[in-house]
Parts: C-alpha cells; sequence; structure tokens
C-alpha cells in the first residue's frame, strides 16, 4: 500500500516524540485566551505541550522473563512451558476457552482458514477498509475475496450489505474490528446464522475490545489477535488464535504444527489435509508475559481518554469521531478514528490540516489507501489460477464488485486517526488536541492559503 505515512511507521514516529508518559501542563480552559491564540502554523504557540508515550514500553519485567527463556536453553515452544503459560494467561484475559498463539496475526488468520479447509472456489467475506493481511490470508488459500463496503459512519464493515455478497460458494464471514472497536456484532451473527456460515473475526487490533461484555474474538467460531510491533499487546511480531470450539482448536493447533497434535507427536486426524510451521518463540511468549501484565490499566485508560476527547471533538464542526455501535462496551482504540469535513475548515485539504495538527505537536495519519482500487489487488483478475478455477464470467463480476464507494470517501477525503499511544496520557493531553483543532478551525481561511 502507498501510504505517505503507514499505520505502524505512524505509531513509531508519535511514539518518538518524548518519552515516558506525558507530563502536561496545566490545562488551559476553553474559553480563555487559547483559543485566541494564533495556530501553530501561522506562527503561534504549539497546543500540545507534552510528550507522546513511547511504544512499546518496557521494563525490568520484560528483561526478568526474556533472560529466563535465553538461560534456560528452551527456545522454541515444544516440550517447554513459556507459550502455553502466556495461551493460559490470554484464555483468561479474553474469557475464551482456547487460545493458541502463534507466530503472526496473519498466521492466526491463516490458521483458522487452514483448519476449515478453504481453498480453489470457495469465497470469503470481507471489508475493504483493513490492513492487507485480511486479503492475503485468502488469497493465499486461491480463495477468492468479496469486498462488503463500509458504514462510513463506524468505518466498519456495513453489515445490512453482507446478505447481498453471499454465494453458493460462500465459505466465511470474515469482518475486521477495524481501529479495535467491535462491528455490528449482533448484525452479522444474524446473517451468519441465517446461511450457516462461520464468521472469523479479524481482531488483530481490537485486543479486550469488547461487545455486550465479552470479549471479541469470542462471538464468531474463533478470532485472530496481532501482537506485532504497533499493537496495543505487543512482542514484536506474534499472535493468537482464541476459540470456544475443541474440534476447532485441535484443527487449528495441527495446521499451525504440521499437522500434529498438542498432546501427542502424531498426525491428527481432521487437520491432517494441510499444515505448516506457524508457532510463537518461547522469547515472544516471554515478552507477552510481561506486556500483559500493563494491559488491564492500559485497556481502561486508552477507553476512558478516548470517550473524553470525543465528548470534545463532537462539538467542533466537520470533526465526526467514528461511531461506536450500541452493543459495543469497551473498544480496544488502537486507532482513534474520525472523519474531516473540509467545508467546516474554508476547504483547507486533508493533508493541510493534518500539517497545521502537526506543527501543534500533534501527529495523525489519514490511514488507510483504497484497497479495492489498489493493482495489487485488481491485478488478480489477471492471474492465471483464478481465471482457471472461476472462470472469466465470475471474475468479471468480481472486478465490478471492487467498486466501494464509502471505503473511497474514507481513504480519499476524509478518514484521520491518532494512534493508540496518544491515548495513554493524560486528559490534558485530549484537551490539548481538542483546542488544537479548535485554533487550526478559527484560523482555517488563513491556513488554507497558504
Ligand atoms: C486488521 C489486521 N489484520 C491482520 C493483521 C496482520 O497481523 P500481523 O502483522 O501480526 O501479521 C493486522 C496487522 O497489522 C491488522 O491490522
Amino acid at each position: 500500500m502507498k501510504n505517505k505515512l503507514t499505520r505502524r511507521n505512524f505509531i513509531r514516529t508519535s511514539s518518538m516524540v518524548g518519552v515516558g508518559m506525558a507530563i502536561g501542563l496545566p490545562y488551559i480552559a476553553c474559553g480563555t485566551n487559547l483559543q485566541t491564540k494564533k495556530a501553530a502554523i501561522l506562527g503561534g504557540p504549539k497546543a500540545f505541550t507534552g510528550d507522546w508515550s513511547k511504544w512499546p514500553l518496557i521494563g525490568q519485567i520484560e528483561q526478568d522473563e526474556l533472560l529466563t527463556v535465553l538461560n534456560s536453553g528452551g527456545w522454541c515452544r515444544l516440550g517447554n512451558k513459556t507459550a502455553p503459560k502466556f495461551e493460559n494467561e490470554f484464555q483468561k484475559y479474553t474469557g475464551a476457552k482456547k487460545a493458541l498463539a502463534v507466530s503472526s496475526g496473519t498466521s492466526a488468520l491463516y490458521t483458522m482458514l487452514g483448519a476449515l479447509c478453504i481453498g480453489p472456489g470457495d469465497e470469503v467475506i470481507i471489508p475493504p477498509y483493513t490492513f492487507i493481511a485480511t486479503y492475503n490470508v485468502i488469497v493465499l488459500n486461491y480463495a477468492l475475496p468479496v469486498f462488503v463496503d463500509v458504514d462510513i459512519e463506524s468505518f466498519q464493515i456495513d453489515a445490512d450489505e453482507i446478505e447481498s455478497a453471499i454465494s453458493n460458494n460462500t465459505k466465511v464471514i470474515m469482518p475486521v474490528h477495524i481501529g479495535g472497536s467491535p462491528f455490528d456484532v449482533d448484525r452479522v451473527l444474524k446473517v451468519s446464522e441465517k446461511h450457516n456460515i462461520p464468521v472469523i473475526e479479524d481482531a488483530c487490533q481490537a485486543h479486550m475490545a469488547e461487545w455486550k461484555g465479552k470479549c471479541v474474538g469470542n462471538w464468531g467460531l474463533g478470532g485472530a489477535f496481532s501482537f506485532q510491533e504497533s499493537k496495543n499487546l505487543s512482542s514484536g511480531e506474534g499472535g493468537a488464535v482464541i476459540t470456544n470450539d475443541d474440534t476447532f482448536y485441535q484443527n487449528c493447533y495441527g495446521f499451525h504444527h504440521q499437522g500434529q497434535g498438542a498432546d501427542v507427536a502424531s498426525l491428527v486426524p481432521g487437520s491432517g489435509i494441510r499444515g505448516s510451521n506457524l508457532r510463537i518463540t518461547e522469547f515472544q511468549a516471554a515478552i507477552l508475559l510481561a506486556q500483559m501484565t500493563r494491559l488491564t490499566e492500559q485497556v481502561k485508560r486508552r477507553w476512558e481518554n478516548a470517550q473524553y476527547l470525543t465528548e470534545m471533538l463532537i462539538q467542533i464542526p466537520g470533526i465526526k469521531p467514528a461511531k461506536l455501535y450500541d452493543g459495543v462496551t469497551k473498544s480496544a482504540y488502537h486507532l482513534y478514528m474520525f472523519r474531516y469535513d473540509k467545508r467546516m475548515f474554508s476547504e483547507m485539504s486533508r493533508s493541510q490540516f493534518m500539517n497545521a495538527l502537526d506543527a501543534e505537536g500533534i501527529p495523525c495519519s489519514s490511514g488507510y489507501t483504497s484497497m479495492t482500487r489498489e493493482k495489487y489487488i485488481t491485478d488478480l483478475a489477471q492471474n492465471k489460477y483464478y481465471l482457471n478455477i472461476y472462470g472469466e464470467k465470475r471474475i468479471k463480476e468480481w472486478v465490478e464488485s471492487l467498486s466501494c464507494p464509502q471505503n473511497d470517501r474514507l481513504c480519499d477525503e476524509e478518514a484521520l486517526w491518532f494512534s493508540q499511544n496518544m491515548l495513554l496520557g493524560t486528559k490534558t493531553d485530549m484537551e490539548q488536541i481538542a483546542e488544537a483543532i479548535k485554533k487550526i478551525a478559527t484560523y482555517s481561511s488563513e491556513i488554507s492559503r497558504i
């Protein structure tokens, strides 16, 4: 993807602005003279005066856990204890019956599709507003990714559009809890139950997010999490599958471990069809165990700060925080996603707005480019295997179905993100973000002429 600032780089950039938690100066309340201060891009003072939290955060506990594994000489999960210990903890945190740690979020999704034996001729439904991995794991199996446009208000898959994308070949519905906020679980499950098609939740950005009080990843047949460096729970690379279905767990275990079972080193019936090595290392598991000691506090802090920020941002004309559906009891806020309407900012382009925010000390990303228009994806229509498997007629229909106007609007014009580490700061930081946007609105006609 051609993002100027990818999500991963964005988190790296925004977390390198300073070290440690934001200190924050005393808040200058709305109605005082900050509103009249010039926008920083026009020579005024910066609105943000603290330091953004760096990411990832580490302490003595990471060093201790890592050294224990290093010195033990047991570095692979087979026959060792750290990965199972992490899986146990992750089960407790998510409330799932089973957790399987794997080498990445991509591996978690790939494992579940492998355990379901998804292959050539099968179709899998996904939203276009996601990281490319959601698409890649389908195409790696020579299955057809079928896109369902987004609900622009929430940035999530439009659950009302899923049914019309279902064909006789649809084998999985794989929506994404994008930004760490749950998609409309109830409406997705209703379609899934009506058509008897399993849901695999891409929860790679949604650690500890909840729908109606239960963690995401538990609602479908299985859920995938990523522990890549930028994620809210991180081990550099890593991932996990969670499920409440014992047979599915066994099949996932087999697929990720060359077709062999968790308890015995022999091929598992039913999952021996295909397999790979997608195992996590003991080092990754050690870091995850250490990182988890901070998870609950961080989840709470992001959620509270994001809610406070939303209260302030909804009052600014032209700024629309991504809607949370009624069933959402917690968002992980991996990304704080909002929409920008340039008409309320003297037609200032989104990139001018981002530059103005950057001058205030507030990094911001325009997020994903429009996946369904990427050559990487449209070229699938010329892939000889795809033409053989699906035939020209289906592939022609598929190309037509790539039109996702709501997603294009988000990607081209409206979407903006703050990264999760910015939500680890203080309430003052949130107030300063809101004040910065208000300053930019006040001076928008001047800024748009720069
Ligand atoms: C929505 C989504 N799905 C899948 C992935 C893949 O995870 P990983 O990078 O750990 O392979 C990511 C990671 O960025 C993601 O954001």
